[in-house]
């Protein structure tokens, strides 16, 4: 079992910067689960945390049910790769990969067993005589991959493994490592994975779930998909999905049943079950008789179309500013009373369009989020 429990976790800094407020997640035996966040969220504070490679100034971590917050890292059952590799230059690659065995004082042929296994499975096995210096990076990554798996370890944690690697190389290898959890949890091993990484398309792929982090706060923990389609905040509403979502300023009134939004001067009917949801909030924020209040829309560039159907009946007209083609899609900028907007177009839709266009874009209301303009919380699930 290698369950890791963080209750009240903090981080102050020697220097006296306080980096984690406080933090509590579990995350389960096996599972894969990617942190991702801006620069300085505190993804690898917590990271190193959990390895024991910086000190923990209040709060615990549990591993597979045992506090480790004065555990040695070696005591722990992780292995950490890191963004730089940390291989040692002076030796090949069977050297490096048998290393951590070698200390362990493992029999010289079960470190051999486990060396060739490992290779086999990253596929390396012709580079166990080289040395660091003469492979690529893509290579490098591997090896240090390698030198984790052969540890047998119960925690792996990754920090940022990818980010030295081209773009196509980094795509391959983050299907390889997903692969290899599935492997090695077929092979019966626990294998829980924590991810860092600030490339949300890299969590949204690889994790079971995501913990959304920012200043040291948790905004968000939960399954790729219930991320994009139901942010608990403005932040992870923009972090998460590319092109970004939409974000207007907007007015919210009541109208009869329902509630309306203002965005650059068009007024759109929010849908009945949306609305329910919105008067719900106000009447746990105590706001229920509340008539107007000013508020941010969300739309993602996928739920603003330029043609209209029976969930997207209102719509405003737009001037084109840009078009970025992409062959099988585009990314239609256009601007709305000195607003801008982005709707992701059906390549061969717009293929009519040009920049300076007028054209009418049709929204999908029902599909839109409501953030209070003050708390950023999403009102409107
Ligand atoms: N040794 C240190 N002393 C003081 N402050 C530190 C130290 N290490 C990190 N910090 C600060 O703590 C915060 C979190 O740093 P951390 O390295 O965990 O961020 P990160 O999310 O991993 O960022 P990145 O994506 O850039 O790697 C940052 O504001 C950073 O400047
Ligand atoms: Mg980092």
């Amino acid at each position: 079992m290698a369950e890791i429990l963080i209750e009240k976790l903090e981080k102050t800094y020697p220097s006296g910067f306080k980096a984690v407020h406080g933090i509590d997640l579990k995350i389960k035996d096996g599972e894969f689960m990617v942190f991702v966040g801006p620069s300085g969220c505190a993804k690898s504070t917590v990271l190193r945390m959990i390895a024991g490679l910086e000190e923990i100034t209040g709060g615990t971590i549990s591993i597979g049910g045992r506090v480790v917050n004065n555990l040695d890292p070696k005591d722990r059952k992780i292995a950490m790769v890191f963004q730089n590799y940390a291989l040692y230059p002076h030796m090949t690659v069977y050297e490096n990969m048998a290393f951590g065995l070698k200390l362990a004082k493992l029999p010289k042929k079960e470190i051999a067993q486990r060396v060739k296994a490992a290779a086999a499975k990253l596929e390396i096995e012709h580079l166990l005589d080289r040395k660091p210096k003469d492979m690529s990076g893509g290579q490098r990554q591997r090896v240090a991959v390698g030198r984790a798996i052969v540890r047998k370890p119960d925690v792996f944690l990754f920090d940022e493994p990818l980010s030295n690697l081209d773009a196509k190389l980094r795509i391959s290898m983050r299907a390889r490592l997903v692969q290899l959890h599935r492997e090695l949890k077929k092979e019966g091993q626990t294998a829980t994975m924590v991810y860092v990484t600030h490339d949300q398309v890299e969590a949204m792929t690889m994790g079971d779930r995501i913990t959304v982090l920012k200043d040291g706060v948790i905004l968000q923990i939960d399954t790729p998909l219930n991320l994009y389609n139901s942010p608990l905040n403005k932040f992870v509403a923009g972090f998460i999905g590319s092109p970004s979502m939409n974000f207007q300023d907007a007015l919210l009134e009541q109208s009869e049943d329902n509630f309306t939004v203002t965005i650059s001067g068009h007024k759109f009917a929010l849908p009945h079950a949306k609305s329910e949801k919105i008067r719900k909030h106000l009447d746990i924020a105590g706001k229920g008789s509340l008539t107007s209040a000013n508020v941010a829309l969300g739309i993602r560039p996928d739920h603003i179309e330029e043609k209209p159907n029976n969930t997207n009946k209102e719509g405003f007209e737009g001037e084109i500013t840009l078009i970025e083609k992409m062959g099988n899609e585009s990314y239609c900028y256009f601007k709305v009373a000195g607003n801008e907007y982005v709707a992701r177009i059906n390549g061969e839709a717009s293929a009519h369009l040009q920049i300076g266009d007028k054209q009418k874009f049709y929204i999908r209301m029902d599909k839109c989020h409501i953030f209070d303009a003050e708390t950023e919380r999403n009102i409107s699930l």
